[in-house]
Formats: C-alpha cells, structure tokens, sequence
C-alpha cells in the first residue's frame, strides 16, 4: 500500500522514461528486420519487458549495454515457433500487435496474458487477421485469450475499422509486411501512428491518404531508435503541477506526436499555463521540453474527434476536472470500459472514496468543480493509470490518500514516485 500527502508545490526538471507504445513497435519492428537495432531510451517497465520476452523466445537475440539495447532480427522470415506460450502480461499493445506478426509466420504459437488481458476484447483484431487468412482461434468463440495462431499464407485486404485504435490499425498493418498484395486500413478517426512512422525508419513505404493507410510486403532493414519521454507518463506530473499553485516543472524530451499531444491541448483549454520549448525530431517522431506551471483551472468539454489523442490520459484529466471551475464533460470515450480495467467504473469507485462526485456516463464522465478532495483508501484496480491518478488526487488531497495494489505502477511508469517526490517542494 502506498500512501501519497498533499504537495504544497512541485518544482524543478525532470525527465519520464521512454514511451511505452514506441518501445514496444521498436522491439517488434527490429525483431523482424535484417541486423542489428540499437535501440536508446527504451521503456524498461512490465509491458515492454513483456514484449521482449516474447521476442527473444522466437529467437531474436537482445544484448544490453549501458542501457541501451541491441535488437538483431531474424528478417521477415526468420522468427522461430515458441516452444512454449507466449505471455504478454497485462499488455494490450503486446498481444494485439504481436497478433498481427504471428498471423505472418508459418507456424503455431499461444498467447496469453493476465486475468485482465484475457478478459479484454481480441474479436476486433481477430476478425480482421482471418479475413487475410490467419487461422486463430481462442476462448469465448475466439474472441478472448489465450488465442491459438496458425500463421502464413495471408493475402491483403482493405479494412474499415470499426473504432479508432492504433492497435487494431498496427495488427492488421504489420500482417501486411507478410501478405501478397497491399493492405489497407481506413480509420474512422487519426489514432497514434507511431506504427506507420517507424516503419518508414526501417525502410518501408507507407502510403498515407487522408484516413487511409497502405502497406506490402518488404524487408525491414535495422536502424537506430531514440524512444522519447512518455507523454502519456509525462501526463500525470503535468496535471498536477497544473493543479497546485506556485509549481513549476520542466520536463525534458517529451515525445509530442500530435496524435499523442492532446493532453497538452486541453490543459491548454483548461487555461493552464504550458510552454514547449526546444521543439525537434528524433527518428521521425516529434519531441520537446514542456514547462507547466501552476494556476486555476477551468472546466472544459472533450468529445469524441479529441478521445483517440488522450485515451490513456483521461483517468489523470478526471483529477485536473475536479480541480477546476465549471463542468467538464468528457463523451465519445467508451473504449475507456475496455482498457485493463473500466476506468469509467474504477474512476467513480476510487473517487467517491476520497470525498469526489462524478456522473458516469455510457461512454464517459461528467464531473463539477472544484470539488475538495478529502481523502481516505483506494484501490488501483490493478490497472496502472487508475494507480496513477490517484497519487497525483492525494498530492491535491486535504488528508493523504493511500492506494492498494499500486506496484502496477511500474508497468508503464518505473520511478513515478521518486520522480515525483524529487520535485515536491514543502
Ligand atoms: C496503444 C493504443 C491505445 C492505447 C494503448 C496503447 C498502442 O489502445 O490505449 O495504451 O500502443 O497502440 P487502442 O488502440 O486500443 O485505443
């Protein structure tokens, strides 16, 4: 059990480690590429280890050096049956992405995961991957893990996708680099593209056309990969430094991909005081040091075009919305009941037992503010994000604020407290 007190300011620099669905693509995307990645910067926390594992158990050697990693790939054909099953942890990204990989090779693999990945919904990658000729099967009429993959012999489909995930998008995409002919998916709105864009690191062509991406068949060949800061880590210190008067905080080499950046937009909107500064590129993907200071909060409005570039910070924008003045409604997010947990549910089960109202809703929330938040015990669902937001509620809180179960931390944030606690200024 960890329990936070409430921060009188937070001040200073920091840095959040790698961002976690980049670390996860430049494991895979080495992995199946022809030499040697070297690979800096990357998110050494359970999800992305997940992934590793994974590789290395079809074969792809890892070495590690002064922190940096150095992936050799089996090239696009190369990657050997797992004697055993694969486990992708609690990690959505690892066994959704990776699905799409396995339906490329010509042999059977097993993936499973936690209770709640083997809870979480597979149809929607499922579906697409037999379409192009994967033979996969799993529980709850192959719709639940663990899934059975028999892979090889796929050909290219054009796909419509259903909801706005990058994860779907990169599944059926990766399973392209096998096909015969092109593959295509046209989304319903932009979700991330750090897929599309790290591909084109290792030399592939993708064709983007307005929603619609296209891929074919074609080696990877190794590059270098500098992983950004997390700015869906980078979230939460962000909002509560926004959140307490008198703090100022700078954090160094945030990843700010527009299709990321939408937290920052909004705080903006919430009239918080946010600088970017040091703008550039590293490996085709946008990043920057971002200075937040702290002031008063108002209410905003967040619907469904602005949900696919904050998804996973919605827990965390909950809090700033307690804190600010007005009523924020958030709509158009009902991916969020099929995250590791459903953070709608958790969100109000967690904040009414620290003194905090809030409306759920189908597909997302509306809460008033400011609310005082006035502490007491909560439980993070095992879910990282909802661990998270509530120790930066207790940072903001009246009496401390004690969370169960918070070591899922570490699945996307390694070090959140001490980061924190290194700026805490009393
Ligand atoms: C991710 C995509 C998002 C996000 C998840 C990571 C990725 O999921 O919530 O944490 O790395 O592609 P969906 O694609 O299901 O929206």
């Amino acid at each position: 059990m960890l329990m936070v007190h409430k921060a009188n300011k937070l001040k200073g620099k920091c840095v959040v480690p790698g961002d976690k669905s980049i670390s996860h693509r430049a494991v895979m995307l080495s992995g199946i590429s022809k030499g040697t990645t070297k690979i800096e910067g990357f998110l050494k926390g359970e999800d992305c280890l997940a992934t590793l594992r994974c590789f290395q158990q079809m074969g792809v050697k890892v070495k590690e050096e002064k922190n940096q990693l150095f992936i050799t790939g089996k090239g696009l054909h190369g990657l050997e049956e797992p004697e055993d099953v694969l486990d992708a942890g609690n990690s959505g990204t690892t066994m959704r992405l990776m699905a799409g990989i396995l339906s490329g090779q010509d042999f059977y693999s097993v993936i499973t995961g936690d209770a709640s990945l083997r809870k979480r919904p597979m149809k929607r990658i499922a579906f697409p991957l037999r379409k192009m000729g994967a033979g996969i099967d799993g529980r709850e009429m192959g719709t639940q893990a663990p899934l059975t993959i028999r892979g090889g012999g796929l050909k290219g489909i054009e796909y419509q996708l259903p909801v706005a995930s990058a994860q779907i998008k990169s599944a059926v995409l990766l399973a392209g680099l096998f096909a015969d002919g092109v593959t295509s998916v046209i989304e319903p709105r932009v979700s991330r593209d750090h897929t599309e864009r790290m591909l084109q690191s290792f030399g592939v062509t993708v064709r983007q056309d307005g929603l619609k991406c296209t891929v074919k068949s074609e080696e990877l060949q190794a590059t270098h990969i500098e992983v950004p800061g997390d700015i869906s880590s980078a979230a939460f210190i962000l909002v509560a430094a926004a959140c307490i008067k008198g703090s100022d905080v700078t954090l160094e080499n945030i990843g700010i991909n527009p299709t990321r950046a939408g937290i920052i937009d909004v705080l903006c909107q919430m009239g918080a005081e946010i600088g970017i500064k040091n703008k550039r590129e590293i490996g085709g993907e946008p990043i920057a040091d971002v200075r937040v200071q702290g002031s008063d909060l108002k209410s905003v409005e967040i619907g469904e075009a602005q949900i696919p570039s904050l998804i996973d910070e919605i827990p965390v924008l909950a809090i700033a919305a307690v804190c600010a003045k007005g009523t924020t409604r958030i709509t158009g997010a009902a991916e969020l009941r099929v995250k590791e947990t459903d953070r709608i549910s958790a969100m109000e089960e967690e904040l009414k037992k620290i003194g905090v109202e809030i409306t759920p809703l189908e597909d997302g929330m509306i809460i008033d503010g400011p609310q005082t938040i006035t502490g007491g015990s909560t439980d993070s669902h095992g879910d990282h994000r909802i661990a998270m937001a509530m120790a930066v509620a207790g940072l903001l809180s009246e009496e401390p604020v004690t969370i169960d179960n918070h070591h899922c931390m570490a699945v996307s944030f390694p070090g959140f407290i001490e980061t924190i606690e290194n700026l805490r200024e009393d």
